[in-house]
């Protein structure tokens, strides 16, 4: 079975499960939520390797409880974090595990919460951006790259559609389940749309970055993209 077909699959068993606020959605999962990112426990890991030795200040966009975090902090514990993230539940957990280290974190939506410029040295966004369509994508590029210093980097892993095929039934499909649920735009809810790899590096290029494709660590639909400003 390809990707697709087994998406389909678990669309078909789901069809009648209501769509989550994307919020409240971490935030029911909290406990077991850790153990569920294991399988990506090799990118929290070479995110912490990929983070430019001389960079002081990292934002982080979506950083839930700081699973990379963790990894980056263990290899410079004295990096200045800002954390954004729409669930305080999330952030909290985070808190618990780093108070002692130079970190600001903010509760709010990435694409309301001013990210400012020319502040930052690097930018990460860790699976989290895949549930938004190709225009909210750009103008989140458009303000991490506005945000980093000149030659300032930006990660990205994240989920990755292997057709467009893929990418328009999965938009598609929301829109049928919003309806379905009713539920108005505007309105975050926890469904992956994914764009195809060339259609999210075009985005980012469209931002202003030159990007390069590192490559994957055990899950080929999660391509880390290295953007530079
Ligand atoms: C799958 S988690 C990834 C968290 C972390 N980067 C990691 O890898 O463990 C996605 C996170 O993105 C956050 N998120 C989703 N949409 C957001 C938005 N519009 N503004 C801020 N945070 C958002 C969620 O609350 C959640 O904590």
């Amino acid at each position: 079975m390809n990707q697709l077909e087994e998406i389909k699959k678990w669309l078909k068993d789901t069809e009648e499960e209501p769509l989550e606020e994307m919020s409240g959605f971490f935030a029911k999962r909290i406990d077991s939520y850790e153990e569920h990112m294991s399988p990506w426990s090799a990118y929290y890991e070479w995110l912490g390797e990929l983070i430019p030795k001389n960079a002081k200040t990292l934002l982080d966009v979506g950083c839930g409880t700081g699973l990379e975090l963790d990894r980056i902090f263990a290899y410079r514990p004295d990096i200045a974090v800002t954390g954004i993230d729409l669930s305080q539940t999330m952030l909290d957990k985070l808190q618990s595990k780093h108070g002692d280290k130079n970190l600001t974190l903010i509760c709010g939506d990435y694409f309301n919460e001013h990210f400012g410029e020319n502040s930052f040295d690097v930018a990460i966004a860790f699976e989290t951006l895949h549930h938004f369509k190709a225009e909210k994508k750009l103008q989140i590029f458009k303000k991490i790259y506005k945000s980093l210093k000149k030659s300032g980097v930006f990660l990205e892993g994240d989920y990755i559609a292997e057709s467009n095929e893929m990418e328009c039934y999965l938009f598609d499909e929301l829109k049928r389940r919003k309806e379905k649920w009713k539920i108005p735009d505007g309105i975050f809810v926890h469904f992956d749309t994914p764009l195809t790899l060339p259609h999210e590096l075009s985005l980012i290029e469209q931002a202003g970055f030159k990007t390069e494709i590192l490559g994957c660590r055990g899950k080929e639909n999660t391509p880390m993209i290295k953007a530079v400003k």
